[in-house]
């Protein structure tokens, strides 16, 4: 029996569980959130749409009660306030810090050999944050927004290149903000070509800038930030590892010197199995690329500072 929980039963808490559920990755899934009564809800409106959807994974929902999510094999956290338009993701440090930590901290109680997905933002920060108030292996925290920046990657480039997101590949390694991620455009291929090949430089510059900007942009449209993506993306990552498939994943994970930076979480490919992060994959990257993840790391750095200032850590 394979279990998941999702703390956090808002837009994007639900849509991954939602996603977990239909997609059967786990016999069950648990959701929680503070609110009362709506992940019960929301996890009752779920499971009506098994017999439609053809799915037999259970879903529950539970008010705050920990105890429901004893034994989780993996926790995904996506507790905590969005942004909204004109708000970076470091802008809400102050407030979702203690409600991750809180969080990561009744999860161990019952589940104390769980993998944790954090998606909570700032993503990079909040993961590093479990990973040091919680004194885990690194393997078990990891943190989801690169799965998320390299999926918008391949919808800007599929535009692009006017075909389908699954025949493009690409990796967007750094933090996942607005200035700091680094979609990767020099390895991005469609059907085993190189996309530079078949884009102009400056097309793909515009590629690469829609893919940073692509979570402000939603929240721009939306009032609130983005969920079906990230949802998804949450869910992608647990597929993973509950299957142990061994997908090679962008997320954010703690680096002892990988790519020259260490003490914190950033995203680089991983690969994704039952033990969590399986291995950090180290990547060629030029002079130019490895330039732009110092700066990326030394922004992800300052905002880990803040951990402290806000008492976090
Ligand atoms: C996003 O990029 C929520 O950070 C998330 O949409």
């Amino acid at each position: 029996m394979s279990k998941v929980t999702v703390v956090g039963a808002g837009n994007v808490g639900a849509t991954c569980a939602n996603v977990l559920a239909f997609n059967e990755v786990a016999d069950e899934v648990v959701m929680l959130d503070v609110k009362e009564g709506v992940s019960e809800g929301k996890a009752m409106d779920m499971m009506q749409t098994a017999q439609l959807l053809g799915f037999d994974t259970t879903v529950t929902g539970c008010t705050n009660d920990y105890e429901k999510t004893a034994n989780s094999d993996v926790v995904v956290i996506t507790s905590g306030i969005p942004r909204k338009p004109g708000m970076t993701r470091e802008e809400l440090i102050g407030v979702n810090a203690g409600i991750v930590k809180s969080v990561a901290q009744n999860i161990l109680k019952y589940s104390p050999n769980a993998i944790l997905v954090v998606i909570s933002n700032p993503m990079d920060t909040m993961t590093y944050l479990a990973l040091k108030s919680l004194g885990l292996p690194k393997n078990r925290i990891i943190g989801m927004g690169g799965a998320l920046d390299s999926s918008r990657f391949k919808y800007f480039l599929s535009q692009a290149l006017n075909c389908n997101a699954n025949e493009v590949e690409g990796i967007v390694i750094g933090g996942h903000g607005d200035t700091t991620m680094i979609p990767l455009a020099r390895l991005a291929t469609y059907k085993g070509q190189p996309v530079s090949s078949l884009l102009s430089a400056e097309k793909l510059q515009e590629v690469v800038a829609a893919t940073m900007v692509g979570g402000a942009t939603l929240t721009k449209l939306l009032g609130t930030s983005a969920w079906y993506a990230p949802g998804a993306a949450g869910a992608y990552v647990v597929e993973s590892i509950i299957h142990n498939q061994k997908k090679m994943i962008p997320c954010s994970v703690y680096l002892e010197g990988e790519y020259g930076e260490s003490d914190l979480c950033i995203g680089v490919p991983v690969i994704l199995g039952k033990n969590g992060i399986e291995k950090i994959v180290e990547l060629e990257l030029t002079a130019e690329e490895k330039e732009l993840f110092a700066k990326s790391a030394a922004a992800v750095h300052k905002t880990n500072a803040a951990l402290k200032e806000v008492g976090a850590l």
